[in-house]
């Protein structure tokens, strides 16, 4: 019988990393792998990494020197994942003489055999190259039951839109959609294995099937994962806001099972600055597409990415910026300092902006978007809403946690019988970042629902 061992994943950056590290942790759960929470007991550790900004790619190095005297002590074998992988390959090897394995965003498929190579010669191994099949993004399904109620689905990967500052088309490559058949395949499974919602995942998901005749339209895909029994909500995200059709704007009031939420990153709100970024859109077309989604789906949560301090960014820009904010109210932001990545056009532009300017920027425009998602949230106070509850409360064991359908934290009390339930809840407190409430007898959900 092969012996067990244990694997430590830590993980930095985006959903798409997040859900990376689930497949790896699937399929090296089929190769005697269990997971284990504390590096310590591992025989494996990988640091799946990100390098979209400057920030998370610095953690990999940190995390690294963590695991050095690990290494040292029991021999862990330790592999770097994700973007960072991608971009530095090789040199990553060079950099840290006790790394053993650098695994490219196209190459978890290959992990177990990349693992062997490793356990039989002690040979350090690093593949990074782009794979033309499609292999990378095939399921890499749960064969037992799951305990999760939520799950991600990759519907495609990669992006076309080279905007000037971003460096996810040269470590995650061009757009590759899976196959509708394969997709639905997967979700299905994943209903059968007792998840509820399924976040479908792509760099820019309104590409979905670009370039395939054959291939369903986004919204169409959305229609039949609507029709799977089990599954009971849907989202998907990120959205290019150039790709936002009027069909799939038009789903939202369509099919129940889809949440109100969608995130459609602006990043400025000067067209100046958009026009440099390669963003393909204004700042008035931008408003337009939130103003038509706002009328088809007034209960429509909107949420956003935005950038200060990008390459010639004038006070005047970033007023914009506040302006479009202050337009939209968004539910919530996600805000970040423009960091020059490698390879990138924007890296080069000669009009960087300085540092303490991003930083006060970065501050002002958080400051005033607390504000906004507080008010948001408190707007809810008093409101009956339906959640989705995944697990106890990380605050008291007396409170369960789950999710309104805008995608917003509501804890309340009850047991653990209440997880992958739909549970009506009356929001009695609002918070910055989650909402607090209590359980509702459903006849009195049904009542509410109806007087709307
Ligand atoms: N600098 C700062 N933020 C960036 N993002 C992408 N590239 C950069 C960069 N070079 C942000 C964008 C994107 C989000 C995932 O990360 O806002 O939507
Ligand atoms: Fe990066 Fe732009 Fe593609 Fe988004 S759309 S992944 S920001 S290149």
């Amino acid at each position: 019988m092969m012996q067990q061992k244990r694997v430590y994943i830590e993980t930095y950056g985006c959903q798409m990393n997040e859900h990376d590290s689930e497949r790896m942790l699937r399929l090296l759960e089929s190769f005697h792998y269990l997971e284990t929470k504390d590096p310590k007991q591992a025989d494996l550790i990988l640091i799946n990494t990100c390098s979209v900004r400057e920030k998370p790619e610095h953690k990999v190095y940190s995390a690294l020197g963590r695991f050095k005297r690990l290494k040292e002590k029991r021999r862990t074998i330790i592999g770097v994942a994700g973007c960072v992988a991608q971009q530095e390959g090789e040199r990553l090897l060079d950099r840290i003489p006790y790394l053993d394995m650098v695994i490219g965003t196209h190459a978890i498929p290959a992990l177990p055999q990349l693992l062997g190579k490793i356990e039989v010669s002690r040979e350090r191994v690093c593949q990074t190259s782009f794979d033309q099949n499609g292999k990378y993004l095939e399921a890499i399904l749960p064969e037992k039951p799951v305990a999760k109620v939520k799950s991600y689905v990759t519907i495609m990967q990669g992006c076309d839109h080279f905007c000037s500052y971003c460096i996810v088309p040269y470590v995650r490559g061009r757009e590759k959609s899976r196959s509708s058949r394969e997709i639905i395949g997967e979700v299905k499974h994943l209903a059968e294995m007792g998840v509820k919602e399924a976040c479908l995942l792509g760099q820019n998901v309104n590409g979905y099937g670009k370039g395939s005749e054959k291939e369903l339209s986004f919204p169409k895909l959305l229609q039949r994962i609507n029709e799977i029994d089990g599954i009971e909500r849907i989202r998907f995200t990120t959205s290019h806001p150039k790709d936002l059709s009027d069909e799939l704007i038009h789903v939202f009031s369509e099919l129940k099972k889809l949440c109100e939420h969608i995130h459609l990153p602006f990043q400025s709100g000067s067209d100046r600055i958009l026009k440099r970024m390669n963003r393909g859109y204004t700042k008035e077309s931008y408003l337009e597409k939130i103003d038509r989604l706002k009328k088809t789906c007034p209960a429509i949560a909107v949420t956003a990415d935005a950038i200060v301090g990008f390459p010639g960014e004038e006070e005047e820009d970033f007023k914009q910026t506040l302006n479009l904010m202050g337009t939209v109210q968004f539910d919530d932001l996600f805000s970040f300092k423009y960091s020059p990545r490698k390879r990138t056009h924007a890296a080069q532009f000669p009009d960087q902006v300085e540092e303490n300017v991003k930083k006060d920027r970065l501050s002002i425009l958080q400051n005033i978007q607390k504000e906004i998602t507080l008010q948001k949230n408190q707007a809810l106070e008093g409101n009956v809403e339906e959640v989705l509850v995944e697990g106890q409360s990380k605050q008291s064991d007396r409170d369960v946690t789950g999710r309104t359908r805008s995608n917003k934290i509501v804890n309340f009390e009850g047991d653990l019988s209440l997880v992958g339930k739909l549970v009506p809840v009356r929001i009695t407190r609002a918070y910055p970042h989650s909402l607090r409430g209590e359980s509702v007898r459903s006849s009195v959900f049904q009542f509410r629902v109806s007087e709307l």
